[in-house]
């Protein structure tokens, strides 16, 4: 009789196979299929459950296990056929149980449904990965660490409106990276709770009449709790919106990340070299020595952010409880966590291969007037009001840019033009060392405070 049922799994009340057509159409295996380790993990789970639940008998057990086992040996070998007439990497996983078992293989699907299954290997497969994704994340705030302690004392000019504002140290600009992926960091650990509660024993969308003991399975998978409404545990993904909205926060920081070095490597700034391994050439210029490696981080961000609203949109509006809109969930979050993954890869090698070009730093910093805030904080401390030195701050720099001088550049007699409580001491304060230096407090540019923060993000990296 079953070979007449046009499908092994669902077949019973058909007349007609599915269209030909309609079932690759409906057909999800070759996207799921790399869920097959999880989608192992939590059936074997479930066949231990239903063994102390007395639905199973040991002997059943340790044939499924064992059966699954081989599977994934199967598969790892590349000696598995996956079929598309068996839809998923559930059914193909199960049909082969049953081609290897026989009667036994049938019974490992009982008190569940694909529906908490395939809900519970998302989890399952987005905790290894969100583990994964810290674990380079980690990697890379290490290698902003190391740089930003050894370039404490580079000075570089800090930008607003990318013009030139004050001095910083470039070791204060890295730390400014490691803040954001902190941030990042701290919200994959978050989201991370909640992808680790388990749908497993929802069944189709009610429970199921078996005995089941959710709390064995719970404990045999991992999870940190037992998902509480069966209609949620089904159709619930938004998970995986929370997944992909850190993962687009995290490419945006990376984004901003990958613009500055490019800019930075280019002809005009010249502030930092990457090395030849990050780079490519062009096959018509023959001087050129690309950043693609940021250029292609910050243009993969868009498929995260897509990702993102695909999946906001996916959810949109949908009844409870599952729905096969759901199976569209797999693609763009296999995507965004991949993209994420290596994206902080390939940060995570370059990083620390970063060569700043300090002089060319340092001599962008000394122009531009960089110092000019500092000269106007000289004249609050003579005891003129703020914005008078303002004032004639402006007049100083407008006298600069006419006659190509920078203040630093500039005698006692002509600073002095401006304001007759400009004295000697004025020069400790227009050199670059003494503007990063006095901005000495928690987060400012001062050398000792960026060794005081590299310090600091030690301690954190260290408690993770
Ligand atoms: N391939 C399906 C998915 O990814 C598995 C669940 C299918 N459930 C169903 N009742 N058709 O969502």
């Amino acid at each position: 009789m079953s070979s007449e049922k046009t499908n092994q799994s669902w077949g019973g009340r058909f007349s007609e196979p599915v269209d030909a057509f309609v079932a690759r159409f409906t057909a999800s295996v070759d996207f799921d299929k790399r869920l097959y380790r999880h989608d192992i993990l939590g059936s074997q789970a479930h066949a231990r459950m239903l063994t102390q639940a007395g639905v199973l008998s040991e002997a059943e057990r340790d044939a499924i296990v064992a059966g699954l086992d081989e599977i994934r040996s199967e598969i790892e070998a590349g000696t598995f056929e996956w079929r598309v007439d068996l839809e998923d990497v559930h059914m193909n996983i199960e049909a082969r149980l049953t081609e290897r078992l026989g009667v036994v293989g049938k019974k490992l699907h009982t008190g569940r449904s694909r529906n908490d299954q395939v809900a519970t290997d998302i989890r399952l497969w987005l905790r290894d990965e969100i583990d994964a994704i810290l674990a380079e994340l980690n990697r890379l705030q290490q290698g902003l660490l190391q740089l930003a302690e050894a370039e404490a004392d580079t000075i570089m000019p800090g930008f607003t409106h990318l013009q030139t504002a004050q001095p910083v140290t470039f070791g204060h600009h890295l730390l400014a990276w490691f803040e954001m992926l902190s941030r990042d960091h701290e919200r994959l650990v978050d989201c991370r709770k909640r992808v680790n509660r388990m749908p497993l024993g929802s069944a189709a969308l009610a429970g199921t009449t078996y005995p089941i003991q959710r709390q064995v399975t719970c404990e045999l998978l991992g999870f940190e709790a037992i998902g509480g409404n069966s209609l949620d545990g089904v159709s619930d993904r938004d998970f995986a919106i929370e997944f992909c909205a850190a993962a687009s926060l995290a490419m945006m920081h990376l984004s901003r990340f990958s613009e500055e070095l490019v800019l930075w490597t280019s002809a005009q700034f010249q502030f930092i070299d990457l090395p030849d391994r990050f780079c490519t050439g062009s096959s018509i210029m023959p001087q050129k020595k690309n950043p693609d490696v940021p250029e292609l981080v910050r243009g993969k961000t868009g498929r995260v952010f897509g990702a993102l609203t695909g999946l906001l949109t996916l959810m949109k509006g949908q009844p409870l409880a599952y729905n096969k809109d759901n199976q569209e969930d797999k693609e763009p979050l296999f995507d965004a966590a991949d993209t994420l993954r290596d994206s902080l890869r390939a940060f995570a090698d370059m990083v620390p291969a970063i060569k700043p070009r300090r002089e060319i730093m340092r001599e962008a910093a000394r122009r531009g007037f960089s110092t000019a805030t500092d000269l106007a904080d000289y004249l609050v401390r003579k005891g003129l009001p703020f914005r008078d030195c303002h004032e004639i701050v402006g007049h100083a720099v407008k006298y600069g840019v006419d006659s190509g001088k920078d203040l630093a550049e500039m005698s006692l007699d002509e600073l002095r033009r401006f304001s007759d409580q400009i004295g000697q001491d004025v020069f400790a304060v227009l050199t670059l060392e003494g503007s990063v230096n006095a901005r000495d407090h928690i987060g400012g540019t001062a050398p000792a405070q960026v060794r005081a923060a590299v310090k600091r993000g030690l301690e954190l990296l260290a408690k993770r």
